[in-house]
């Protein structure tokens, strides 16, 4: 017979919910591992166990008369163009919008090691992720003539690595006054029959909880009401995985106003029915949001018009607004109640006294269900060349090696745009965000007939 001295009460609860696994190595554990053990179980939420363990085994829900969301189109876009211009460039000189980049991932795809952020993505000057963006934000706030706040959420995983990054780096020219770094919450992974597992003998095996987490994470880290507190209206939300993004755009910004939207989404027409990205949906109560490409049915995912086109046309690049009082609405009882998706992956664990990869389960929430919360939501049609080069892999599609390639196509239509010519021999060129964040801030240059071309 085991004994568990001093820890009986915790230790029959999880016998009784057929956790009692987690105590197999017991005797093996020192006093002071077996009071980590005893204080990592403490925190284990029982009703939320009950809940991603009656997820396992189901699906996404079909929604039989799901439609495609209505969008603003490039085209209808032209009409209100200028007034959404002035309006969003108004409103961003007011200081009344902050910057938000989801960077809880690992660079571990790219055959990185360390936080995604950090991947040296500049073909020619290696700048990373994190540099990329940060000096946009420099750009838009000299230009503004205005301090525009930094956040940044990191995970469990690379929390410290990032912070270090930054602060190694000077923050890349962001005020600490204006670098909000925060980390995201965690949540246990199950194995195939829906058991806790363990990282180690003393830690429960967790995953971060997806991007979803986010929001929830600006208010309990209290970055939420800070921002509000400096003024702060319109929170700018894009992935860390996008050298491209316009990390503030005046006219989406100005179309999210003029259209009193709680919630705005860019969105581009997807390439094919295959491409894996989000579609945004309208729900039978009208509300809009995001069914996730591994979601959407096949059937729907290749449905097309009488014209060809598909019929759930718009994806989602993932950028979005968000309203700090929307945020803080529904947030108001500590957390938002988005549903968990579950996905099968392999996890590392520690069983049995040794570490070893088993199959299991990962439960994350996904920003874009807080779409449906929105009384008032826009999809904002965006042109893919201008500001999506997602970095998935290392090379193919959604790569490394693309998102260089579609980065410099860029630089190089800046360039022609304003009449520069680009010399034979130059086959890749990079733009310093510090020089220009558009083609109009581009001065009059001479480029070197050189292989590659980077311009500071
Ligand atoms: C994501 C979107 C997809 C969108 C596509 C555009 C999801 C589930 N899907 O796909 O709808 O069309 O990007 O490129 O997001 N992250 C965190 N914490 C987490 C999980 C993710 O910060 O717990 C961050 C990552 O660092 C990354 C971003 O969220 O910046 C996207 O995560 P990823 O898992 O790469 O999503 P995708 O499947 O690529």
């Amino acid at each position: 017979m085991e004994t568990f001295y001093g820890y009986d009460d915790l230790i029959k609860q999880f016998f009784a919910r057929g956790q009692g696994h987690l105590f197999q190595h017991w005797n093996t554990l020192s006093e002071d591992e077996r009071n980590s053990l005893f204080k990592e179980l403490k925190s284990v939420d029982f009703s939320l166990l009950a809940t991603l363990q009656s997820l396992i085994g189901t699906r996404y829900p079909e929604h039989e008369i799901l439609e495609p969301a209505p969008y603003i189109s490039l085209t209808a876009r032209t009409d209100e163009y200028i007034e959404a211009l002035s309006i969003g460039e108004a409103y961003i000189r007011k200081g009344k919008v902050a910057v938000f980049v989801v960077a809880g991932g690992q660079g571990s795809r790219l055959g990185f090691e360390g936080p995604k952020g950090c991947f040296p993505i500049g073909e020619v000057s290696g700048k990373s992720l994190f540099q990329i963006h940060a000096e946009k934000i420099v750009k838009y706030a000299r230009k503004y003539e205005v301090s525009i706040p930094w956040l940044i959420m990191t995970s469990d995983a690379n929390h410290t690595a990032t912070s270090e990054f930054l602060h190694n780096h000077r923050n890349f020219g962001i005020s600490d006054n204006d670098l909000y770094i925060f980390s995201q919450g965690m949540v246990s992974s199950l194995d195939m029959e829906g058991k806790l597992v363990l990282e180690n003998p003393t830690k429960l095996f967790k995953n971060p909880d997806g991007h979803g987490g986010s929001l929830t994470a600006l208010k309990s880290s209290g970055v939420l009401a800070e921002l509000m507190g400096r003024g702060i209206e319109t929170i700018s939300y894009f992935q860390v995985d996008n050298p491209l993004v316009k990390i503030i755009d005046p006219v989406f910004i100005g179309a999210h106003i003029i259209h009193n939207a709680e919630v705005s989404s860019k969105g581009i027409p997807k390439t094919g029915p295959d491409e894996k990205i989000g579609v945004f949906v309208r729900y039978p109560d009208g509300r809009m949001g995001v069914v996730e490409y591994s979601d959407l049915p096949e059937k729907q995912a290749k449905e097309t018009g009488s014209d060809g086109t598909l019929k759930f046309l718009m994806g989602s690049p993932a950028i979005h607004l968000f309203q700090c009082a929307f945020i803080e609405e529904i947030t108001s009882g500590g957390s938002i109640n988005l549903p968990f998706h579950v996905a099968k992956k392999k996890l590392k664990v520690w069983q049995k006294g040794v570490f070893s990869e088993i199959e299991g389960f990962k439960f994350e929430k996904f920003v874009f269900d807080a779409l449906p919360l929105a009384k008032k939501s826009i999809v904002f049609e965006m042109n893919r060349q201008e500001e999506f080069a997602p970095v998935k892999n290392l090379t193919g599609i959604d790569s490394v090696e693309s998102a260089r390639k579609l980065m410099s196509n860029l630089y190089k239509e800046w360039l022609r745009n304003k009449g520069i010519e680009i010399p034979p021999a130059v086959a890749v060129v990079e733009i310093s965000p510090l020089l220009a964040v558009e083609s109009d801030d581009l001065p009059a240059i001479v480029l070197p007939n050189e292989k590659k071309v980077y311009l500071t």
